[in-house]
């Protein structure tokens, strides 16, 4: 069904309110003082991180037990959620959805738009605002940079607005694993954050995963970041910026075994080639960018290996044995900081940290 190109205020309202800086934005997705949508790592601050990862560490010392089980899975119960995951995902869905069952949040899923009315041609806006009806929460993965944005924008001059998740976003955004990756390091060294020196490795230009945790490591003191990837695929300039506005020192090279040694963190990625236009990956040698069981001997003994997972050939498997491979049980640590942070947005945090 076609439907006019022709642009409407609400377009242009939009187009004026997604040139603002985020900063600005801010405001829009909060509501008292709280974070309400979240969209943009640049949303949390130190202390909201501290209290997200002190409520995870809660949540799943409560959970060992049945009965800690029982009342965590009491505090959202009167919570409905929409899951609308239309782009491939294992551990963003899943772990949203087992952390909304462990608060008692029922849920209901969308991950395939040919299964919604959008083959009967309904916008994705429209669809959105549908779930809203029926629905107290909203978390969504969408391939369109921007959108999930777009529709927390909207559902927010709706009568019926309800939050937002962004599950990942394009090639833009996804908070939500770098507030994982972030409980991943507060795990890692005992609560202290400060004073680390992280590479990020690989697909650097389209990794929404480093872009997100980029953002959200201004939160820290005396962190520098080293950037090791492929030249076709280096960080992008509005990340740069970004750091030389905070004052957060970064290098960027092509050789990861020069920045092993002086690693706390080495976060692996891969080649995200489903952005590829024209199959430009190919061209690429990706193989030096992996991490093979003999860097072992390079990295710190107090380094952890990361990975937002999932993985091809850019870890060794033998690696996962050694114990400074983390990067399983940062996916399991999805779970707790998604729970922390749904259960933080509908007030019932307090109920877990006492
Ligand atoms: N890290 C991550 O987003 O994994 P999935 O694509 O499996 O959700």
């Amino acid at each position: 069904m076609e439907r006019s190109p022709a642009m409407t205020s609400v377009d242009a309202n939009w187009t004026e309110f997604h040139k603002k800086d985020v900063s600005e934005k801010l405001p829009f997705f909060a509501r008292n003082g709280r974070l309400y949508d979240c969209l943009f790592a640049q949303q949390f601050d130190r202390e909201l991180l501290t209290r997200l990862f002190k409520t995870a560490d809660a949540l799943r010392e409560m959970t060992k037990k049945k009965e800690g089980m029982d009342y965590a899975g009491s505090l959202l119960s009167h919570v409905r959620a929409m899951l609308y995951f239309v782009q491939p995902s294992t551990r963003t869905f899943l772990s949203f959805l087992n952390a909304a069952h462990i608060l008692g949040i029922r849920t209901s899923e969308i991950r395939d738009t040919s299964t919604s009315s959008e083959v009967k041609g309904e916008s994705p806006e429209d669809t959105v605002r549908t779930f809203s009806s029926y629905v107290d929460l909203i978390i969504m993965r969408h391939p369109a940079p921007g959108f999930v944005e777009k529709t927390a924008w909207l559902m927010n001059r709706t009568n019926r607005p309800v939050p937002i998740i962004n599950g990942g976003s394009g090639k833009d955004q996804h908070p939500t694993q770098a507030l994982l990756d972030a409980y991943t390091l507060y795990r890692s060294f005992n609560g202290e954050m400060d004073n680390k020196k992280i590479a990020m490795v690989g697909d650097l230009k389209r990794g929404r995963t480093v872009r997100s945790l980029t953002y959200l490591m201004k939160n820290y003191r005396n962190i520098s970041l080293a950037f090791v990837s492929p030249e076709e695929f280096r960080m992008e300039a509005d990340i740069l910026e970004f750091l030389k506005r905070h004052g957060i020192p970064f290098t960027e090279t092509g050789d990861l075994r020069s920045v092993m040694g002086g690693a706390d963190a080495v976060y692996m990625t891969r080649v995200q080639d489903e952005h590829d236009k024209a199959g430009e990956s190919g061209a690429v040698d990706y193989s030096p960018f992996y991490f093979k069981t003999e860097h072992l001997k390079l990295i710190k003994k107090t380094c952890v290996i990361m990975h937002p997972l999932p993985r091809r050939h850019e870890i060794e498997p033998a690696v996962d044995e050694d114990p400074r491979a983390v990067f399983w049980r940062q996916e399991r640590n999805g779970m707790w900081a998604r729970a922390a942070l749904m259960a933080y947005i509908f007030g019932a945090d307090s109920k877990i940290n006492g």
